[in-house]
């Protein structure tokens, strides 16, 4: 069987993750959030997006809800955000108390539609918040015109999307701010829970840092209410570790993704699609096709042993938790769409070439014995 979600993600780093938990657990100065390793995670990051600062805390998700407060997101604020994503991309708006609108997506590539955000901006607008998707980053250049022509905020959710630039840009360094995930399988995802906000706005920079440690300026100076989302110095160690390593394992799940596009680039007619085959602006997360017989693929798959796992099944708006929050009687018929017929298939770098050519065998066996079909899109 070939796990949707391998066992083994961390398995050649085991040693030294085990050797690190020894040093921080012995270290003299005996501190295990925010301390120097953090710090120099942080300046990693900040450098390699070219930006002006990061700030390491406690998940992706909090990473979102510290830039919407700092951006100073509250009652009486939309943000507009993908109808068709994670659940933090509305609950983190809820949450800050402002209400989500939600955007249509691009059939295709799954990512929010700009010209649906555009329709969507009113004098209430504060922030747009896309998010990178899958196999392909956000119409950053367009959201940005957008927001800019606005005068609101962008905040770009690139979760999953570290790794990406495109136009020479990196993902997370085209918004006001950027979120990167480390959850274990985002492309530089580590054992344990993590996240960074990348700005180079010095005035958003110093507000998050100082929320995410309990509003403090300094030791029990409280400047304003803030949280606790710390980044823990094992994770550091562990992440400034791997980071030579990363741009190998962006370039495996790359080579993967252009190989099943390759094979796949016939099944359209079959009722596959597989995501476009750009490399500008392409995200290494998930390879996702989409597929009108969802279901009977993902059967047929797991018959023949490769595992596949559907993000997500219905579009936000349509969940009960945020459907109180959508403009009633709207319909968001791509992400309706998207929600039954997305199916990802394992991507993960250290899949060999022998199993990468199972998984595209198998999903290409589909079509030939399942013959009927509809248009994907
Ligand atoms: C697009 C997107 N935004 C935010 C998050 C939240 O990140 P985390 O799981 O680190 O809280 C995720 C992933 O889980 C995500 O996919």
């Amino acid at each position: 069987m070939l796990p949707f979600f391998p066992p083994d993600l961390f398995e050649d780093d085991r040693e030294v993750l085990l050797d690190l938990v020894r040093e921080v657990a012995l270290d003299p100065e005996q501190r295990f959030l925010l301390g120097r390793r953090t710090a120099e995670f942080e300046n990693v990051i900040a450098e390699s997006v070219g930006a002006g600062d990061a700030i390491a805390c406690g998940s992706g998700t909090s990473a979102l809800s510290l830039v919407l407060r700092a951006m100073d997101v509250g009652p009486g604020d939309e943000v507009i955000v993908p109808a068709f994503g994670c659940a933090p991309l509305a609950s983190c708006v809820v949450l800050a108390g402002a209400r989500p609108v939600f955007a249509d997506i691009d059939p295709w590539t799954m990512v929010v539609d700009p010209a649906e955000v555009d329709k969507l901006v009113t004098p209430r607008t504060k922030v747009i918040m896309p998010a990178h998707m899958f196999s392909v980053m956000a119409d950053m250049p367009a959201l940005r015109q957008i927001a800019t022509g606005a005068s609101v905020r962008l905040l770009e959710d690139s979760a999953v999307g570290q790794g990406g630039v495109l136009a020479g840009r990196a993902a997370g360094a085209w918004g006001d701010a950027g979120v990167y995930s480390f959850v274990q399988v985002k492309t530089f995802g580590m054992p344990g829970e993590g996240g960074m906000v990348v700005t180079s706005d010095p005035a958003l920079a110093r507000t998050v840092r100082i929320l995410r440690n309990h509003g403090q300026v300094r030791r029990f100076e409280h400047e304003v209410i803030g949280c606790n989302s710390r980044f823990d110095e094992i994770m550091a160690a562990f992440q400034l570790y791997r980071w030579p390593t990363l741009p190998a394992r962006l370039a495996r799940r790359a080579a993967i993704g252009e190989y099943y596009t390759a094979r796949f680039a016939a099944l359209g007619e079959h009722g596959i699609l597989a995501p476009p085959s750009t490399r500008d602006g392409r995200c290494y997360y998930v390879y996702s096709l989409l597929c009108d017989r969802r279901d009977a693929l993902r059967d047929f798959l797991a018959a023949r042993g490769v595992g596949s796992h559907v993000y997500y099944p219905a579009p936000l708006p349509h969940q009960p938790a945020f459907s109180g929050y959508a403009e009633q009687g709207r319909e968001w018929p791509a992400a309706e769409r998207a929600a039954r017929r997305t199916l990802a298939i394992p991507v993960y770098p250290h899949l060999t070439d022998a199993q990468v050519e199972h998984i595209a065998d198998t999903v290409c066996a589909f079509p030939e014995e399942n013959q009927s079909w509809e248009n994907p899109l």
